[in-house]
Formats: C-alpha cells, structure tokens, sequence
C-alpha cells in the first residue's frame, strides 16, 4: 500500500473527525429545542461554511472514502482480530454514508434550494414510512463513527496503555456512542413526539 494512502486518510480522518464532533455537538443542541440547534448551527456555520474550509471539508470526505476503500481492500488491514473488523465494517458504512449524506446536503441546498438546517436533517426521522430507513441510517452513523475511533484506539493505544486498558477506553468510546447516538435521535423526534416539519423541507421527500 502506498505510503501516500495511509498520509491522506490519516489526516483527511483527523479533518473529519474535528467536524464531525462539532457536527454531532450540533445535532446533540436540539435536546434544547428547535432554537437551540438553529442558533448553534447558523453560528457555526461562519466558520464550516468558509469556502476554504468547506473546499477543504469536501476534498477531505472524498479523501477519506477513496483511501479507506483502498486501505480495507488491502491485506494491511486485512480482517483479523476483532477491533479490526470494527475498524474496518465499520469504515465502510462510514463510506457509503459519507457519500450519500454529503451528496443529499449539496443536492438540497443546490438543488432543492433549501436551508439544510435542522428540518432538512430531521424530516425524514419524523415522517414515516420514510423513519424506517432514515432512523436505523442515522443511528447507525453515529454508532460508525464511534465504533472506527474504537477500533483504532483498541488497536493502536494497546502498546501504549496496554492491552487491558485500550481495551476498557476502547468499550468507553463505544458506549459514549451508543448514548449520543440514542441522545441525538431524542432530540431530533422532540422527545419521540415528533417534530414539525415544514411544508418545504416535506417536498425533497416527494410529500
Ligand atoms: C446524526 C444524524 C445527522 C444528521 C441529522 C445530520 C444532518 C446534517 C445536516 C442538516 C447537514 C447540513 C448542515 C448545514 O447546511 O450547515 C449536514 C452536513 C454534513 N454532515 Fe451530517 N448529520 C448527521 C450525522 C453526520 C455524521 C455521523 C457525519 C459523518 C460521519 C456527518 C457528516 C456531514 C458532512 C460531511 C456534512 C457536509 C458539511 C458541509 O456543508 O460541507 N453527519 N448533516
């Protein structure tokens, strides 16, 4: 494998990583309320939004999907133990999500012309039938991301805090995903209410 793949996935990841934490901070805002999240997310957006950093947001997703593909399909990463196969099927729901949740954000925003804001990410968790495929999409997302960090941190923290230890870190971040995973769908149904949708954000769902 060249030297080159791993350089990019190790920095597009920790890119993404920086995001996808401020990102999930965001979603976690809506236990809040509605304003809550709005506020947040209008505020971070100045900066998420910068051309700059949103150029390099995107050629960092593009990165990350095209050497992780790369890196699962190569022996170097071959499933093995189990932190391993976390690592890696874990990686490649991260990629397919990456892409299809990337993809549907540009495409409301410039298609669409919609504000991608809190609606746009919670309609489809509130409308059924489509919740069937949007709640289990998003859950396990946020269940990915922790769970690739466990890998990772199973796998190389073990020679630096020992085996025992990683390992006990390792179930903390998978834990610590579960509960933001389940904090973040509460927030987003308005408690398992519902939330009201308005009529424009309905139209992208075909309504
Ligand atoms: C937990 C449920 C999630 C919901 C409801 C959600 C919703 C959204 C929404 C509404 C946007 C548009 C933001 C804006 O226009 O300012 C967005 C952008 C984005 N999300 Fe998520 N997201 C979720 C989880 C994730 C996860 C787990 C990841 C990464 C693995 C992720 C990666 C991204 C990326 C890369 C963007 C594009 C940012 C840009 O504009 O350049 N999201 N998401």
């Amino acid at each position: 494998m060249p030297r080159a793949v791993v350089t990019v996935h190790y920095w597009s990841g920790l890119l993404l990583a920086g995001f996808i934490l401020v990102h999930l901070l965001n979603h976690l805002a809506a236990l809040a309320g509605a304003t809550a999240h709005l506020g947040l997310m209008q505020l971070l957006r100045t900066v998420y939004r910068h051309p700059v950093v949103e150029g390099a947001l995107l050629l960092a997703v593009a990165g990350q999907v095209f050497t992780g593909i790369r890196l699962a399909r190569s022996r170097r990463v071959g499933a093995r133990g189990r932190a391993e196969r976390l690592q890696v099927y874990s990686g490649l729901y991260l990629a397919f999500f990456l892409l299809v949740h990337t993809g549907a954000v540009l495409t409301g925003r410039l298609y669409f012309g919609l504000d991608t804001n809190l609606y746009f990410g919670a309609a489809g968790i509130n409308t059924f039938p489509f919740s069937l495929f949007f709640v289990p999409y998003y859950l396990l997302a946020v269940l990915a991301v922790f769970g690739h960090l466990a890998g990772v941190h199973y796998r190389k923290g073990s020679a630096r805090f020992g085996e025992q230890a990683a390992r006990r870190q390792a179930l903390g971040l998978g834990g610590l995903g579960v509960v933001v995973a389940l904090l973040i769908l509460y927030g987003l149904t308005n408690g398992l209410r519902g939330l009201p949708i308005p009529a424009e954000y309905l139209k992208s769902l075909g309504r």
